[in-house]
């Protein structure tokens, strides 16, 4: 593939759950030779840490008040694995696999809404991207943590078609699910991440739409990459 080599800039990908947006901006990330960064990772983390320790009760609802206090010991970082993949640590535990299963994204949208957790990880992620060269994918990136990113996606498909993608993908790990559950899963979060009050999905006014419904992995990684040519030779300046 051809890309443009210039001074770094930082690329926001936000969008729905399962849009595909972790997919492609991993698959970017490689290319150009940047840093890839999940934020929803890092929610997912801090989920898990909540659930082990009690701070979830029963129907759902996390203690908002001991989670904000509990953030201190709270250390997330990324580990890269020899095949190139990354995965997620929590306390230097590798906890990739436990937190994509269905327990965690059951939860994450609610501790995803405590201001003092979006506080605490907006400050880490833009410590992140203080060098520039990375990739990062969430729901605020483009308008909170980035707002002057130099390109910005934002990806959508319908939540029918999330849901298959999402079965397929639970399903290849040995997950034992149901469609239904999937998208029942999926709806919920669409709702709860388009209305909690702290900086919740939204399209940044400059963002550029990418509804991957009916492209192939090949052609969204090629559309991906004419857009951060574009976005290189568009600032002058880099
Ligand atoms: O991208 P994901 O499905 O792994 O994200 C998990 C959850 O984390 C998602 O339901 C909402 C939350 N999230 C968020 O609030 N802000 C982000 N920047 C990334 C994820």
């Amino acid at each position: 593939m051809q890309t443009t080599q210039k001074r770094p800039i930082i690329i926001a990908i936000d969008g729905y759950s399962s849009s595909g947006k972790s997919s492609m901006a991993k698959a970017l990330a490689k290319t150009i030779g940047y840093h890839y960064v999940d934020t929803g990772a890092m929610y997912r983390a801090v989920t898990l840490y909540a659930m082990r320790n009690g701070l979830i009760d029963n129907n759902g609802t996390p203690d908002s008040k001991a989670i904000a206090d509990a953030m201190p010991l709270i250390n997330i970082g990324f580990i890269l694995m020899p095949d190139g993949s990354q995965h997620t640590s929590l306390n230097d535990e590798d906890v990739e696999n436990e937190i994509r299963g269905l327990d965690v994204s059951n939860n994450v949208s609610a501790v995803s809404a405590i201001p003092e957790v979006r506080h605490d990880l907006v400050v880490k992620q833009q410590a992140f991207g203080k060098s520039k060269g990375i990739v990062m994918d969430g729901r605020d990136i483009g308008t909170t943590v980035f707002p002057s990113a130099e390109l910005k996606i934002f990806v959508n498909a319908p939540a029918t078609t999330r849901a298959m993608r999402r079965l397929k993908e639970l399903v290849g790990k040995g997950i034992h699910t149901t469609y239904e559950e999937v998208l029942e899963n999926i709806e919920s979060r669409d709702r709860q991440d388009e209305n909690r009050k702290e900086s919740p999905l939204r399209r940044a006014h400059d963002a550029i739409d990418l509804d991957n419904t009916d492209m192939t992995i090949q052609q969204q990684d090629q559309w991906l990459i004419d857009r951060f040519n574009e976005a290189v030779e568009k600032h002058p300046e880099l």
